[in-house]
């Protein structure tokens, strides 16, 4: 007899942290595996599902089932959508709720939603009661691939994004990919940016992978778990190897200085996500790398022309609204990154598939180089 075709049987990705090892469950209805999995986890565990009022909408009715009937108790925690979000605002108001469900040092929190809720989450699980554990539900293309995994927590301060938060990482990821059915496209285009940047810093392989299979990725089903997976595995082995972000993980940013800067300039609004900032930025991390010497045009073409095709921006031109003064950009990109006499440090790529830490960037080239790319 042959075995009953499931939805999808699940793809796990071990983080490898030692005592905080954690798995990352990825594939189409694992959702419906939560409260199984907590219970394991935490057997008689208060659970504390958090989410935003988009999600919630669509998704949260699903999650407390998920949890409700394992010998679980469930409560629910719903916040607005949107960056802003991240604030000291609801930060408190969720420690608050969290501290009056009496949620304990043995129970969890769920995050449930994009990087918004996981980055506030988190950081509320970091801090209540000196920590709480959490788990991590992302619903957003970009929390599967990137912010769910890895312990960044943060809430963002009127100086600049993130930069309130702690290192917490969760105790169990569940990326179920049929979440992603109900993402507005534009936001899911904007999460494979990061997808995309798994293959262009670390592997051709699975780059020349997403050029063939993109679609797929896009319509969902088995190309769209791989590319996850994929990506997850990325992180995590980097994540493993350098978990503060001392050496390697610093990789991770490639396209992130330019991309952070045209973010700012563009007031983090609609006018341009932030995958959609980190596109432009790779693109012109590839052509100045080419411009340095360091890769074959041609290879930087070939970057910028997948994710053209995938509809993504590659260009300053590109963002609505108009495109930033150099002056402007380059005080940003200087405040992103350390600079040192005169030196940034950005990620730059010898080919695709094999970006690398540069510390000695003359800042007077980089402004040459914006220049001509504002004209
Ligand atoms: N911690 C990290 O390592 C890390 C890494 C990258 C980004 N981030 C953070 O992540 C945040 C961005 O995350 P994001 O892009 O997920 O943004 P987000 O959480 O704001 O989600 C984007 C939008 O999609 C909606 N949404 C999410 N899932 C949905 C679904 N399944 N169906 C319908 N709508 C859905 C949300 O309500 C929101 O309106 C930023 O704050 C960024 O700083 C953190
Ligand atoms: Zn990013």
């Amino acid at each position: 007899m042959t075995a009953p075709l499931r939805e999808s049987d699940p793809i796990v990705v071990d983080v490898a942290l030692g005592a905080r090892s954690y798995d990352i469950v990825i594939g189409r209805g694992q959702l419906a595996s939560l409260g199984a999995r907590i219970a394991k986890l935490r057997p008689d565990a208060k659970v504390a599902i958090v989410s935003d009022k988009n999600v919630a909408t669509l998704h949260l009715d699903a999650t407390v089932a998920a949890v409700k009937g394992n010998g679980l108790h469930v409560s629910t925690v719903v916040l607005p959508p949107g960056e802003s979000t991240k604030s000291f605002k609801h930060l408190a108001s969720l420690c608050d709720e969290l501290i009056a469900q009496r949620i304990e040092r043995n129970d969890l929190v769920v995050a449930l939603g994009g990087g918004v809720i996981g980055d506030l989450t988190g950081f509320a699980a970091a801090i209540v009661r000196r920590g709480l554990d959490y788990v991590q539900v992302p619903t957003s293309l970009l929390a599967q691939v990137d912010s769910s995994v890895g312990g960044k927590t943060a809430i963002d301060a009127p100086q600049g994004k993130n930069l309130i938060g702690a290192f917490h990482q969760p105790v169990l990821v569940i990326a179920d990919t049929a979440l992603l059915d109900t993402l507005p496209e534009r936001e899911f285009r904007a999460g494979y940016a990061e997808v995309a940047k798994y293959g262009l810093l670390g592997d051709a392989a699975f780059f020349a992978w997403l050029e063939a299979n993109w679609k797929d990725v896009f319509a969902g089903g088995p190309a769209r778990e791989h590319a996850i997976a994929t990506s997850c595995r990325a992180k995590a082995g980097i994540v493993a190897r350098d978990e503060r972000e001392t050496g390697d993980r610093m990789l991770l940013n490639l396209g992130h200085t330019f991309g952070h800067a045209l973010e700012a300039a563009a007031g983090f609004s609609d006018r341009l996500l932030h995958g959609e900032a980190i596109a432009v930025g790779m693109a012109l991390a590839f052509e100045f790398s080419a411009r340095r010497g360091l890769l074959p045009k041609a290879e930087a073409e070939r970057a910028i022309r997948h994710l053209a095709a995938v509809g993504l921006p590659t260009r300053i031109s590109q963002i609505a609204g108009g495109v930033p003064m150099l002056d402007e950009l380059m005080d940003l990109v200087a405040q992103d990154k350390k600079v040192s006499r005169g030196k940034l440090t950005f990620i730059l790529a010898r080919r695709i598939g094999n970006a690398f830490v540069a510390t000695d960037v003359d800042a007077a080239e980089v402004r040459a180089f914006l220049a001509e790319k504002l004209k």
